[in-house]
């Protein structure tokens, strides 16, 4: 069973979700401590709720203490707004995953956050968006793509109700790909994730 840190910033449904997998064993893995860089995040309760370790840390070489304190194996990014240093990067090269509300490489990068993301999709008059599950390397939103799954936009849709759709989408490919990672069916090569399943 694989030792998971999770950071945040804010509401932490992805987090929840990872939380639920790992309690009804569809993650093989446990959550050792929720990490938030936002004093008020609602995540920490909900790390707290399910007696959790839970912090709130903003600087980033304090935040890999904690993560080799608790043996972490795998870092999860979920909906954490802040960059990841180049130093965790390489600590943990290939075990840190992301989730990201569009469908890399579109409506990503700088800027592109939260429901930020779905105007973006809907002002371009993209017809499909999506979720994105991916390692993190030192760029943003750059890694290796482990899952996507695609999000019809309406022709009425605003980014909030566009938003809610994309969110049930990240928590069911979050999942799964940690899932995954933690029965080591993942590998990657250069750019590409092979599933071995
Ligand atoms: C989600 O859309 C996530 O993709 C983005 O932040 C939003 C809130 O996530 N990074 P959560 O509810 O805090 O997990």
């Amino acid at each position: 069973m694989l030792n998971i840190g999770v950071l945040i910033s804010g509401g932490g449904t992805n987090l929840q979700a990872v939380i639920d997998g790992c309690e009804n064993k569809t993650i093989n893995g446990e959550i050792k401590v929720v990490i938030s860089n936002k004093a008020e995040a609602y995540g920490l309760e909900r790390a707290k709720k399910h007696n959790i370790k839970s912090v709130c840390e903003k600087e980033e070489e304090k935040i890999i203490e904690i993560l080799k304190e608790n043996k972490v194996d795998l870092v999860i990014l979920a909906g954490y707004l802040k960059i990841v240093s180049p130093r965790l990067v390489s600590e943990y090269r290939n075990k840190i995953i992301n989730i990201h509300p569009s469908l890399i490489p579109a409506f990503c990068g700088k800027g592109y956050y939260g429901e930020k993301v779905h105007q973006g999709v809907i002002d371009y008059g993209a017809k499909v968006t999506g979720a994105t599950v991916h390692f993190v390397d030192e760029g943003a939103d750059t890694g290796p793509i482990i899952m996507q799954k695609t999000v019809e936009v309406k022709q009425n849709d605003d980014a909030k109700e566009l938003g809610k759709r994309v969110l049930k989408v990240e928590h069911e490919i979050l999942t799964k790909s940690i899932s995954m990672f933690c029965e080591n069916k993942l590998t990657v090569s250069g750019r590409r994730v092979y599933i071995n399943d």
